[in-house]
């Protein structure tokens, strides 16, 4: 029961991680399965050796499983279909690892992938594994200057893009954004291996790209080199409270365990059933759930190229869920808000056969009760809400499938997840006692899977999760435990945001409107928004003397955004106030104006300078379509 297994996996992390451990192949077996001799840098399975890739793929093979599907790619944006078998994908990518290496990369190398959602993502991504080069995905919705960011933090040898990506609306033009990073970036890759994608074929630079099919033509299949279990498998980076991304970094043998775990017992799959991830290879979902966790198991993944709507329309994912036979799919709650804004009694569920379905489990942001409860209703399956991040790879709160499937409380993302010894502690340290807010943190050591430091940036991981409360990793959500052990996240306790299930920084916004020429001082704050569960809200002061068309300037603001963070900040709020509210000590009252435009009840700050301010931030926000109209302040 979960109970009991939960409390094992506390007591005795080195019994319950090791016995997990067993269904991995190991070329040489650890020495240690915890090894804390450099607190608080807790490593996993130090001394082992395996490859992540010939876990995920040789191995099924040599086990029989060569003719089952791994990867079905379903892409409604282009109208096309392909799978892979087993021994298909593992001839694809040994094919790629051969081609990557001809390009120079060797082990402990680090790969961008810029790439939408094709096969040939998954295939780079596994690619890299296979040869022990450490990959770095980076999200299409992303701007040319994010990619330089990581270019010049991860350093990458070789660099490896799609042409372009399809959106519905629009064609992303990968190619001409990838050039201007590299112009725009101190560290230039060597070389560039570039998909050629039919609807937007991207121009070669001379001497530094070569194309995919040119690349593999040349190439010869790769073996698979074995590693440490402690080096690292994968960078991926993440928003911050300042506009630098912190690079989570992943190992390969606590990643593999833990993910091959997770598979059965939070997911209840069993081997050969297919598993459907809507998420995108670009983000922390799609590296576990699309890509490794899936395929370390010997499942199916589907990588789907669409949308919940609009690809044709609300009935896709029913769709893509009845063609592929999918057991159990995951996604974030906004993608369910937006089929239900769409169809909402679900008419286009009665045309599918949803027999093989079995769970579909939600994450990324807090999944509001309604559409939980919607998604009951409709779906009449287990729907859960889970908790996890990116820093950690898999989940932190559960409910569990393969183990005892817990009533599902509305409003909570279930218990805690074996291994993660979770704690709600207030501002001193303290614990509190059940249905009291606190800090959500988790007692070290971290179970196997979770970020083991920052990608060359030991202090900033120290100073980042490990320094609030010493002994504890700061998982920077707000949180209470009920009196059953129910976990309820709340909310971020920094300064970044969730829209549309994405991590972003409102620090890094106001550092981009911060750098327009007319702007003196600037605030950004997440407000609700019933489809992406929150909007990002830029509120700017102009310099003294300044005049400026505010419709005009608004663009130019939204533009800016757009241009050095991406399209996928969803920047389209912002308006132009005389002053802030602010602290006498001059700290600008974020929290008080997401409560105004929020229409919630707060107190006046008692610190505050200035109570009159706050009336003329509603106004301002009222200009926009935000703040309750009636709000009394
Ligand atoms: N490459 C380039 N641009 C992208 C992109 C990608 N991979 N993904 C999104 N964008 C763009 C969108 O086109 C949009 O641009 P626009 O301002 O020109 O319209 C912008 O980024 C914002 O995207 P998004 O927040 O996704 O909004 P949307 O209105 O396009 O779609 C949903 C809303 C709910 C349909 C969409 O967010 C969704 O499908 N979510 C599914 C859940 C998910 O993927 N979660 C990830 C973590 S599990
Ligand atoms: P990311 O690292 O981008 O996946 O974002 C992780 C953050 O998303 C968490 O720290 C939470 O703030 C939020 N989040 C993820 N899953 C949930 C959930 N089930 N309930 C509430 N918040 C969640």
């Amino acid at each position: 029961m979960y109970a009991d297994i939960y409390a094992r996996s506390v007591r005795d992390p080195q019994g319950f991680w090791g016995e997990a451990a067993q269904a991995i192949t190991w070329y040489k077996s650890y020495e240690k399965v915890l090894d804390d001799s450099n607190k608080p840098f807790y490593r996993w399975f130090s001394g082992g050796q395996l490859n992540t890739c010939y876990n995920a793929l040789d191995r099924h093979i040599e086990a029989g499983r060569g003719a089952q599907l791994a990867l079905i790619y379903d892409s409604p944006v282009t109208q096309t279909q392909r799978s892979y078998t087993y021994a298909q994908l593992r001839e694809a990518v040994a094919l790629f690892a051969g081609a990557l290496a001809q390009q120079g990369v060797r082990k402990g190398d680090r790969v961008i992938i810029y790439m939408p959602m094709v096969a040939e993502a998954v295939i780079a991504m596994l690619a890299c594994a296979r040869i022990g080069a450490v990959h770095s995905v980076v999200f299409g919705g992303f701007s040319a200057q994010e990619l330089t960011t990581r270019i010049d933090d991860a350093k990458p040898r070789v660099m490896v893009a799609a042409s372009c990506g399809i959106e519905p609306n629009r064609v992303v033009h990968y190619k001409p954004l990838l050039d201007r990073a590299i112009e725009q970036a101190s560290h230039k890759p060597e070389r560039c291996i570039i998909l050629q994608r039919p609807q937007e074929p991207g121009t070669l630079v001379e001497g530094r790209d070569i194309e995919w099919n040119d690349a593999i033509a040349q190439a010869s299949p790769h073996e698979c080199v074995p590693v440490e279990a402690t080096d690292p498998l994968y960078i991926l980076y993440t928003s911050g409270t300042t506009g630098k991304p912190k690079g989570v970094v992943r190992d390969n043998g606590g990643h593999a365990v833990a993910l091959h775990w997770s598979m059965k017992h939070i997911y209840g799959m069993q081997p050969g059933e297919v598993f459907w991830a809507a998420s995108d290879v670009g983000w922390v979902v799609g590296h576990s759930y699309i890509v490794y966790a899936p395929l370390l198991y010997g499942c199916t993944t589907v990588v789907y190229e669409g949308k919940p709507v609009g690809t044709p329309d609300p009935g896709a994912f029913w769709r893509v869920i009845s063609e592929h036979k999918v057991s159990v799919m995951f996604t974030a709650p906004t993608a369910f808000r937006a089929i239900k804004r769409e169809d909402p009694r679900a008419q286009h569920l009665k045309n599918y056969d949803m027999s093989h379905f079995r769970a579909l489990f939600l994450a990324g942001e807090r999944c509001d009760p309604d559409t939980l409860t919607w998604a009951q209703v409709m779906l009449e399956r287990p729907v859960i809400d889970h908790w996890w991040q990116t820093e950690t790879g898999w989940g932190i709160a559960a409910n569990f499938l393969g183990i005892e499937t817990l009533p599902v409380k509305v409003g909570a993302a279930g218990k805690p997840v074996p291994g993660y010894n979770v704690h709600i502690l207030d501002d001193d340290g303290h614990e509190v006692p059940a249905t009291q807010m606190g800090r959500i943190m988790v007692r070290l050591p971290l179970p196997p899977g979770c970020l083991p430091t920052l990608w060359n940036n030991d202090e900033r991981y120290v100073s980042s999760y490990l320094s609030a409360q010493p002994g504890y990793y700061l998982s920077g959500d707000s949180g209470y435990f009920d009196e059953d052990g129910y976990l309820y996240v709340m909310g971020r306790i920094d300064d970044t945001i969730n829209v549309a299930g994405h991590r972003l920084s409102t620090g890094a916004m106001e550092e981009v409107l911060a750098s327009h020429h007319d702007v003196a001082e600037c605030a950004v704050i997440g407000v609700a928004d019933e489809l992406k569960g929150s909007l990002p809200l830029g509120m700017v002061v102009l310099k003294n003397g300044v005049k400026r068309d505010t419709d005009e300037l608004r663009k130019e603001l939204v533009n800016l955004v757009r241009d050095r963070i991406g399209p996928v900040a969803a920047f389209k709020l912002v308006t132009v106030v005389d002053r802030l509210p602010k602290t006498r000590s001059g700290k600008i009252l974020r929290a008080t104006m997401r409560k105004i435009a929020d229409g919630e009840a707060f107190q006046m700050p008692a610190t505050i300078d200035d109570p009159m301010i706050l009336e003329e931030i509603q106004q301002a926000m009222q200009t926009i379509g935000y703040a309750a109209k009636e709000k009394d302040i």
